[in-house]
């Protein structure tokens, strides 16, 4: 797929994601989330760019963090996540975070402006990962903190049939890299290229809770990055395609509900002396 349009496929599917998101992802992202928190080690009166911040879940806590004298700049490309992100944050009264959409393979910022930078479960749908972590590079402080969480490997991720069922459907890859960077050492291999030293990766198995067929067939349709294909399809195709998925995760059904296994990765590294 031409980078232009993964961008566009990006962009208006997570728009249409965005208010399904929190309610699919909140509990199933929170390990890696934590995880992210703790690598990053954040201190109070730091700046933080995060990139790919959606509904600003991983953003409240980076202000929490960094508060009262620090400050975060939250990005994503969709904007009807940082309107989510920017809107949530004016009612938990955050008011050290700051929202502007913008694509992580091009911030339009100067360099050398941060204290760390910190993307969360955003790498998996950039056209060219390396170039977006070549990006928080460039805008670090000497010295600043890298930090990043993706999803880990295909074969440990029980719900990855998703992606073919809905690119046979549409007759195009939806997301044609999204376990490339979690595959072997090829994150810390980016975190280098990029320019990155002292590189630590942490990788880990989770267990995602879906609390029936509704829940988990809204999860992978509606609230990620499968939504503008998803969106145009008509109702025989979708309950093809609800079933197809369903068959995929048989394995994984647990009473009325699913435990679907998944894996992250967690780096975190620092940009230069
Ligand atoms: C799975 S969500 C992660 C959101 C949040 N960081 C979290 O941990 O909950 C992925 C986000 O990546 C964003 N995204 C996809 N492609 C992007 C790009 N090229 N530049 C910036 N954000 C992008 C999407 O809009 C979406 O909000």
């Amino acid at each position: 797929m031409k980078p232009e349009l993964q961008r566009r496929v990006q962009r208006y599917g997570w728009n249409k994601a965005a208010e399904y998101y929190n309610a699919s992802w909140q509990a199933q992202l929170k390990p890696a989330q934590d995880r992210l928190m703790d690598m990053a080690e954040l201190k109070p009166g730091e700046r933080v760019i995060e990139t790919a911040c959606g509904t600003g879940l991983v953003t409240f806590r980076i202000a929490k963090a960094v508060e009262p004298d620090g400050e975060v700049l939250a990005t994503d490309i969709s904007e009807d996540m940082v309107e989510y992100a920017k809107s949530a944050a004016n009612e938990l009264r955050i008011h050290n975070a700051t929202f502007q959409r913008m694509d992580a393979e091009q911030l339009k910022l100067d360099a050398n402006g941060f204290d760390a930078a910190v993307c969360g479960l955003g790498l998996m749908y950039v056209p060219d990962p390396l170039e977006s972590l070549k990006e928080m590079h460039r805008v670090l402080k000497p010295g600043g903190r890298g930090a990043v969480a993706i999803w880990g490997e295909r074969k440990n991720c029980g719900w990855a049939d998703i992606f073919p069922i809905v690119d046979k459907r549409v007759a195009s890859d939806v997301c044609p890299m999204f376990f490339q960077q979690g595959t072997g050492g090829t994150l810390e291999n980016s975190l280098k290229e990029a320019g990155f030293k002292n590189i630590d990766v942490d990788r880990f198995k989770v267990k995602l809770h879906f609390k029936n067929p509704e829940h988990v067939v809204m999860a992978a349709f509606s609230g990620g990055p499968v939504a503008l294909a998803y969106d145009k399809f008509d109702e025989e195709t979708r309950d093809e395609a609800h079933r197809e998925y369903l068959d995929s995760i048989a394995l994984f059904r647990n009473g009325s509900g699913y435990q679907i296994p998944g894996e992250f990765v967690v780096a975190r590294a620092i940009s230069r002396d």
